[in-house]
């Protein structure tokens, strides 16, 4: 049978049943805004806890993972951005990136529910250490093209994520990701048809009807990250938080603007003065990232939400500022009540 007509019920509950949760909802990785509070209270719902250590050092990664298993039982992915080559010089821009291949041996030593990936695929060496231990890997894919080569390296899952989400893009090859924008609706049964390994969609869900809409076309589960941006747990700069309210879809845009990789933020000043017609081409990443540090830095402490790096999915305004527990209770009963109710075939 073609795995879009399974029932959506009974596909969301066996991903729940082989990945240790109660409700079909992941926390969404987000560098910089994944705190352990807010994993702990989405897996204290049900769902499932996120990590994203692209700027975390091994040490921290540990003590994230401790504390959130000290506070609850449960499951939660670890997630790294897969480096460029050739690797980033250590002295590229005003940041140094912590050591991928350390950060890996971490990983490896926490045993996570699930190791994700974004921008690539993990190497060989690393993929054949998750598969000896058992640890799922749950590989980003924007594309149908990314899904399959994810699909041909091991990954066990396959994250699709739509043009609509917040934060940076998944694109294997950031040099085309402003061309190969895939919104949710098309990318979700394309890419169930075209992979053996069951999808969780993320991108622009953040209310029962998105991810009800997730499971009808195909997915296992939903991934939401700017949903959860508003929650106490997630510590977000309050001008941030409370900007997402206004943020129409529209006003989400994507720029190379923060970092040099593309990603979508709120429409702030800076975000589209960087987007003007006389302005400078950005840097390369992450020469950009550092030449935007000190206006991020400063906006932190002033508050001054027209320079931060806003990050918001085109859902944004349906970002409630609840607990994640709550976020993810809710949601989950919504689109339960908008889901078909499960006919047991007796013949
Ligand atoms: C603040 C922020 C940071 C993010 N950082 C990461 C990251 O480090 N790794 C990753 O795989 N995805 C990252 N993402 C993308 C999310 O994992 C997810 O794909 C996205 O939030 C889904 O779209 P939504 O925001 O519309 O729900 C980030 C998203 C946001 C909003």
């Amino acid at each position: 049978m073609m795995a879009f007509m399974s029932d959506p019920r009974s596909r969301a509950a066996a991903f729940c049943d082989r990945f240790g949760i109660r409700v079909p909802i992941l926390l969404a990785p987000m560098a910089g805004a994944c705190p352990p509070s807010s994993s702990i209270a989405a897996m204290r719902a049900g769902g499932f806890g996120a990590c994203a250590a692209l700027l975390m050092q091994p040490k921290e990664i540990e003590d994230w993972a401790a504390e959130v298993r000290a506070n609850v039982d449960g499951s939660f992915q670890i997630n790294l951005w897969i480096p460029d080559p050739p690797p980033v010089p250590e002295d590229a821009g005003d940041i140094a990136l912590p050591n991928f291949d350390e950060q890996c041996q971490a990983l490896l030593r926490i045993a996570p529910a699930a190791v994700s990936s974004i921008m690539g695929l993990y190497p060989p060496p690393f993929v054949g250490e998750l598969k000896s231990r058992r640890i799922p890997w749950f590989a980003t894919a924007t594309t149908v093209a990314d899904a399959k080569k994810a699909e041909a390296a091991g990954a066990d899952v396959i994250i699709a994520q739509g043009m609509e989400a917040g934060g940076h893009r998944g694109a294997f090859d950031a040099i085309k990701a402003e061309q190969q924008l895939v919104g949710l609706f098309a990318l979700v049964p394309a890419i169930v048809d075209a992979v053996r390994i069951p999808v969780v969609a993320a991108g622009g869900i953040a209310d029962g009807r998105g991810v009800a809409a997730a499971l009808m076309l195909g997915a296992s589960a939903a991934i939401m990250g700017t949903a959860f941006l508003r929650c106490p747990e997630t510590k977000v700069h309050p001008a941030w938080a409370d900007a997402l309210a206004n943020t129409t879809p529209e006003r989400a845009i994507l720029s190379r603007a923060f970092t040099g990789k593309p990603g979508r933020s709120i429409a702030t000043d800076y975000a589209r003065a960087a987007l003007g017609a006389d302005a400078p081409a950005p840097a390369p990443y992450p020469v950009q990232r550092g030449l935007t540090t000190p206006m991020r830095l400063e906006a932190q402490k002033t508050g001054d939400v027209q320079r931060m790096q806003a990050w918001a999915g085109q859902s944004a305004a349906l970002a409630r500022a609840e607990s994640a527990s709550i976020i993810t209770k809710r949601v989950w009963s919504e689109a339960q009540a908008l889901l078909p109710k499960t006919v047991v075939d007796r013949h």
